[in-house]
């Protein structure tokens, strides 16, 4: 146990961003019980700070987030609220993923029992996407030049960037249980190497890599390949790495199989800092009115937990949020909001971490 217990950072964000992370502050709290102190540091950044401010986060808030132990961090993101170049303001991953150097957004997809996923049949989906964070076709977030015949955003990739997140790939695997279909330790490379340049190269470093793993095995798809098996054939996943701009796409299409986005976390990880989020945005439409499903920002909170070194906490909190869903206090409709709403779910969780 850490005796000092730990400063988080916390990012409400927007829209429905409060209202999940006040339920996830609630669920750390209780299943960090008396034994682990956790002290929340409220934060104001996100497009509501843009709109105010004219900055998404300013450098005093950047400087606190950076000192923290580890971050809890809802979405961000309003209608509306504009860069004069016509993309979102208020949006904090440029500026926190490469501030930070968190060079892994790894997004663990699992169907939790009693959910119910848009797939037929018993399906056991238990798979983990390595998103590439600083790099690839985001890195020039902010930064494409164009005119008004012409625009050019370029995909950036080093050997050094790509050497690190696959290195994390094979690390994973090796500590998970492997895939649900065969248990074999797994690490899928999702590249379009038949087309680009850059991806050729990502995938001949993937190779170069794998052969330090010899425990784990390897394998390829294609970017389009994998996110037809990545519906179709979903147990056949342990770990998948592959480029930023990939990775946003392929981890909404792998959180459709487990129930949508609203069941799925992400960890933002670097060797000096880290923050947790759900993977989905801010859903203004419906903020504020208890229709908001927390369980992302909950398991991001157990990631949090991992992070800091305090596992089984994280562990009581995945596990309080499948007893949950499995005595059918949790139900998530097909709109995506909780049956009973936002709070309920709170409780749910929270009820089962004390039985
Ligand atoms: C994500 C999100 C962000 C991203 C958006 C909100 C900028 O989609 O974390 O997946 O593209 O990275
Ligand atoms: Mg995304």
């Amino acid at each position: 146990m850490h005796t000092g217990g730990y400063d988080i950072g916390v990012v409400p964000g927007d829209g429905i961003g409060p209202e999940l992370v006040g339920s996830a502050q609630e669920v750390l709290t209780a299943a960090a019980g008396d034994g682990v102190e956790v002290r929340f540091h409220v934060e104001d950044a996100g497009a509501d700070t843009y709109r105010r401010t004219g900055t998404a986060c300013s450098d005093e808030t950047f400087d606190r987030l950076r000192s923290y132990d580890g971050i809890l961090k809802g979405p961000v993101g309003l209608p509306g609220v504009r860069r004069p170049d016509g993309t979102e303001g208020g949006l904090l991953g440029g500026l926190l993923r490469g501030g930070l150097d968190t060079y892994v957004n790894e997004r663990p997809i699992s169907l939790l029992p009693g959910v119910d996923g848009p797939l037929r049949g018993e399906r056991r989906i238990d798979h983990v996407i390595v998103r590439e964070n600083t790099e690839g076709l985001y890195l020039a977030r902010g930064l494409g030049v164009g005119n008004e015949r012409a625009v050019v955003d370029q995909l950036l990739m080093t050997r050094e960037g790509v050497e690190r997140v696959v290195r994390y790939a094979f690390e994973l695997a090796r500590r998970r249980p492997g895939a649900p279909a065969d248990g074999v330790h797994r690490v899928t490379c999702v590249d379009k190497a038949n087309v680009l340049r850059s991806f050729a190269f990502f995938r001949r470093i993937f190779d170069e890599i794998a052969e330090e793993y010899p425990d784990v095995q390897t394998d390829h798809r294609y970017a389009d390949a994998a996110g037809h098996d990545l519906v179709v054939d979903p147990e056949h996943f342990d770990v998948l790495v592959m480029e930023n701009f990939l990775g946003d796409i392929l981890s909404d299409v792998a959180a459709a199989t487990v129930g949508g986005l609203g069941m799925c976390p992400g960890g933002n990880i670097g060797d000096a800092h880290a923050y947790f989020e759900p993977i989905h945005g801010s859903a203004p439409a419906i903020a504020g009115r208890d229709l908001a499903n927390p369980v992302s920002q909950i398991l991001a909170a157990a990631m949090l937990a991992d992070h800091l070194g305090e596992r089984p906490v994280g562990d009581r909190i995945r596990a309080a949020v499948r007893t949950g869903f499995a005595r059918g206090d949790i139900v998530i409709l097909p709109s995506g909001s909780p049956k009973d709403g936002t709070d309920a779910v709170t409780r749910a969780v929270i009820g089962a971490l004390e039985s």
